[in-house]
């Protein structure tokens, strides 16, 4: 836990930066807000477990909710609080230090809806993982909304591809690619990146939740990077585009593939 704080401590703005960069990145922000759009009810207490440098938060409170923000980074909560201030929503989000681990501080069922985009790929163990997502669980009110997101095990390998990666031929890479753990040996920080099985598994196992869906946030852009943005560039083949990505992120096959996914859940 305490590299992935570091990690996350030394790379405040590239983490801000990092779905604004270009068009491709984009997608993964502009997918998930599309989706939060569509699920989360309109000015509720929204909780942004691990939510960094604010991207989302900021996002939020423009949409009318208000945001607590709690992350384990205290550079990223310190950076939240300058972008919030700056885009005018100090009264509207919240930071607190703490693990999504341990959401003692917080009441059972105190939130309209719980967002934890990215956590549960840096934490290790399946059991700290399944105490973590009865944490959220716990904390989202009944009939609210649980969304989690994490990095696809598949859309990592193939990103490894799109890069011409060496580490393909690394001793590390079979246990990444056979059990999704990577602990963070040359770059980037410890993560265990998931199959769309074991997403859907792991939350369709919590009695007191119902999956509603389940998306691919690069869907079948997914490591096509420089394609993407090239296509970007003519806006009406980037709409048509556009158009085929909503029509396609919630098909498995494409969930399956995608750098990141995510999982959207009622709380029953
Ligand atoms: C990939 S970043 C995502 C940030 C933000 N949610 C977003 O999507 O832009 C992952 C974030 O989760 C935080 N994090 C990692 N493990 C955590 C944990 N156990 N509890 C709370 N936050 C955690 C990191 O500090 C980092 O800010």
């Amino acid at each position: 836990m305490r590299s992935v704080t570091s990690y996350y401590n030394k790379n405040v703005v590239g983490e801000w930066k990092r779905l604004v960069s270009n068009p491709y990145c984009r997608l993964e922000l502009e997918t998930t807000l599309h989706f939060l759009d569509k699920y989360l009810p309109g000015k509720g207490l929204v909780l942004d477990a691990g939510g960094g440098p604010g991207r989302y938060a900021i996002e939020l409170a423009r949409r009318k909710h208000k945001v607590i923000l709690l992350d384990i980074s205290s550079a990223s909560l310190e950076f939240a609080r300058r972008q919030t201030n700056r885009a005018g929503f100090e009264g509207e989000i919240e930071t607190t230090k703490g693990s999504v681990e341990d959401l003692s501080q917080f009441a059972a069922n105190r939130f309209d809806s719980v967002l934890c985009l990215g956590p549960l790929s840096h934490i290790m163990t399946k059991r700290e993982r399944s105490r973590a997502i009865r944490e959220l669980v716990r904390v989202t009110k009944r009939r609210g909304i649980l969304c989690v997101s994490v990095i696809g095990r598949l859309g990592a390998i193939v990103s490894h591809l799109e890069h011409l990666n060496e580490h393909i031929a690394y001793p590390f890479f079979k246990k990444f690619r056979d059990v999704g753990d990577y602990f963070g040996q040359y770059r980037f920080t410890a993560t265990h990146t998931f199959l769309p099985e074991e997403l859907r598994m792991t939350f369709k196992n919590q009695k007191d939740l119902r999956v509603l869906e389940t998306v691919g946030l690069e869907g079948l852009s997914s490591g096509q990077e420089e394609k993407v943005n090239e296509l970007a560039k003519n806006r009406k083949l980037w709409k048509a585009w556009l158009d085929t990505h909503y029509k396609t992120c919630t098909n498995p096959s494409v969930v399956g593939m995608s750098e990141h996914m995510m999982i959207i859940c009622r709380k029953l």
